[in-house]
C-alpha cells in the first residue's frame, strides 16, 4: 500500500488542469469501438479506469493507437466479438457495468471480473433489466457480484424500464444493450442523472430522444450501429470538486480551474459549495466551464442526495463540512455505501478523524463543523481501494494540520498527477 506524507503550505495558489472527463473517455471508447471505421478521441482519461476499457476494446476486436492527434479507435466492420479470455475491469465500476450493455449483442459467453472493490459491488441492479432484454447474467451471491458470466446475443429484446435508483450506469448500460434491441428502448428516470450516453449517442448518429419531466426524464432509444467520430474530451467536473474545496477552505486558497465539462447533472456540488458561502465564479466559454475559486468562510447546510445524483463529489463536502460553520446535514445517503468503498463509513470516519462530531440517522448523517480547516485534527487515514476517500482526506489534510494518508495508489485509477498539484512543486 502506499502512503503519503502530507503538510501544509501557507499559500494555495493553483492554475487546475484536470484529466479528461471520465464518464466521457469511458463512453468515447465503448462508441467508437462499436462504430465501423476509425474514430480520434482528444483529451481522454489517462487514469486506470479509463485505461481498463481500452483493454477490453482491444480485447474484442477494435483496434486503439495513441498518435500525435489523439488515441485512435477503430471498430472492426464486422462488429466486435467475444474473447476467449477474461475481462479485467479492476476497480472500474463504469466499465464493468456500461460492457454488461455492450456484451449483450456480442453473440457468445463473456467472462468478467475485478479487482476486491469491484468483486464487493452489487451488480444486480444492471442483471435484472437486461435479463428483461433476454440476457441472463451469473455472479455472486444475491447481489451478483463479480466475477460474473453472461451470454451474449445478436439481438436483444427492446423494453421499457424505470430505474428504481438514480443510476447514470444502469441507464447506460440499458441503453448500450437497446442498440442491439428488436425495437425502441424506453428508459424513465425520476432524478436526472448525467446524459452523457444519451448525448453521445446522438453525436454518433443513433435516433435517441430525451424528454424532461419535472425532476425526471425519459429516453427512447432507436437501435443502429454508431458511426465512427472525432471525440474531444472536456475537463472533468468530479476531480475539479477537490480543488474546490481546498480553494475554499484553505485560509489563502486561491484555484482557477478551466475546461471543464458543463452538465447540470455533474455540477451540483458547486450549487451546495455557494449555498454553504463559498466564493465560485462561474464563467463558460467554447472550451467549456471556468471556476475562479476564493477562500470563503464556509456556513453549514443541508444536501440531499438528489442535488449530486451519483454522490461522488460527497467526500469533498464532507471535508468542506468540517471546515464550516455549524451543522451540515447529509440527507439519503444510502448509494454511498456501494461505491469503491462504503463511502457512508468513510466519510464518517475522516470527519471523526478530522475532529468533527458526527451523528449517523439510518441514511442520513450530520457533520459539526470546526469553524475553519485551521482546527482540523493532524490525521493518519486509510483509504484501501477508493480514490475519492484518499483525495478528500489527502485535501484535508494539506488545507488542516497535514497527516498521512495510506492506499493512496487508487488515485492512479482517476487523476494521476493529483499529489503533485495539490502541494505544488517541490
Ligand atoms: C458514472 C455514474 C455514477 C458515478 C460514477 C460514474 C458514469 O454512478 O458514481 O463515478 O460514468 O455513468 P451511478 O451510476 O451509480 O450513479
Amino acid at each position: 500500500m502506499s502512503t503519503r506524507v502530507i503538510t501544509t503550505t501557507e499559500s494555495f495558489t493553483r492554475v487546475v488542469e484536470t484529466p479528461g472527463d471520465k464518464s466521457i473517455s469511458h463512453r468515447a471508447l465503448f462508441i467508437s469501438a462499436l462504430a465501423a471505421g476509425t474514430s480520434t478521441i482528444r483529451g481522454l482519461s489517462n487514469g486506470e479506469d479509463v485505461a481498463r476499457t481500452a483493454t477490453i476494446m482491444r480485447q474484442l476486436g477494435a483496434s486503439i493507437e495513441v498518435s500525435n492527434d489523439g488515441v485512435m479507435v477503430t471498430g472492426p466492420v464486422e462488429g466486435l466479438r467475444a474473447s476467449p479470455e477474461t475481462l479485467f475491469c479492476g476497480n472500474s465500476g463504469t466499465t464493468i457495468r456500461l460492457l454488461l450493455g455492450i456484451l449483450s449483442g456480442i453473440e457468445g459467453e463473456h467472462h468478467i471480473e475485478g479487482d476486491s472493490s469491484l468483486s464487493r459491488r452489487p451488480m444486480d441492479r444492471v442483471a435484472i433489466p437486461l435479463g428483461l432484454m433476454g440476457i441472463q447474467i451469473s455472479g455472486e451471491g444475491e447481489m451478483l457480484t463479480p466475477p460474473l458470466a453472461m451470454d451474449g446475443r445478436k439481438s436483444t429484446k427492446a423494453i421499457t424500464y424505470a430505474l428504481p435508483r438514480a443510476s447514470a450506469q444502469v441507464k447506460s448500460a440499458i441503453l448500450f444493450a437497446g442498440l442491439y434491441g428488436d425495437g425502441e428502448t424506453i428508459v424513465r428516470e425520476a432524478v436526472r442523472t448525467r446524459s452523457n450516453t444519451e448525448e453521445m449517442l446522438e453525436y454518433a448518429g443513433i435516433s435517441i430522444l430525451s424528454t424532461n419531466q419535472g425532476e425526471g426524464r425519459t429516453v427512447s432509444l432507436t437501435p443502429g450501429r454508431p458511426l465512427a467520430r472525432q471525440w474531444n474530451i472536456p475537463g472533468d467536473p468530479s476531480q475539479a470538486a477537490f480543488f474546490v474545496v481546498a480553494g475554499l477552505i484553505h485560509p489563502r486558497g486561491d484555484v482557477q480551474v478551466a475546461g471543464l465539462y458543463d452538465g447540470a447533472e455533474r455540477l451540483g456540488y458547486l450549487t451546495v459549495l455557494s449555498r454553504m458561502g463559498g466564493s465560485i465564479e462561474r464563467s463558460r466559454s467554447d472550451f467549456g466551464l471556468s471556476l475562479d475559486v476564493r477562500h470563503s468562510p464556509l456556513r453549514g447546510t443541508t444536501i440531499y442526495s438528489t442535488e449530486i445524483p451519483s454522490v461522488d463529489e460527497v467526500p469533498a463536502l464532507v471535508v468542506a463540512a468540517c471546515a464550516a460553520v455549524g451543522e451540515s446535514r447529509f440527507v439519503e445517503m444510502s448509494e454511498l455505501r456501494l461505491k469503491e468503498s462504503d463511502r457512508f463509513a468513510e466519510s464518517v470516519r475522516l470527519a471523526q478523524a478530522l475532529g468533527s462530531k458526527v451523528v449517523v440517522e439510518g441514511d442520513d448523517f450530520t457533520v459539526t463543523g470546526q469553524g475553519s480547516a485551521s482546527n482540523f485534527l493532524e490525521i493518519e487515514f486509510e483509504a484501501p481501494d477508493d480514490h475519492r476517500m484518499a483525495m478528500a482526506s489527502a485535501v484535508a489534510a494539506f488545507c488542516g494540520r497535514g497527516g498521512v494518508i495510506h492506499g493512496t495508489e487508487s488515485v492512479e485509477t482517476s487523476f494521476p498527477g493529483f499529489f503533485s498539484l495539490l502541494i505544488g512543486p517541490s
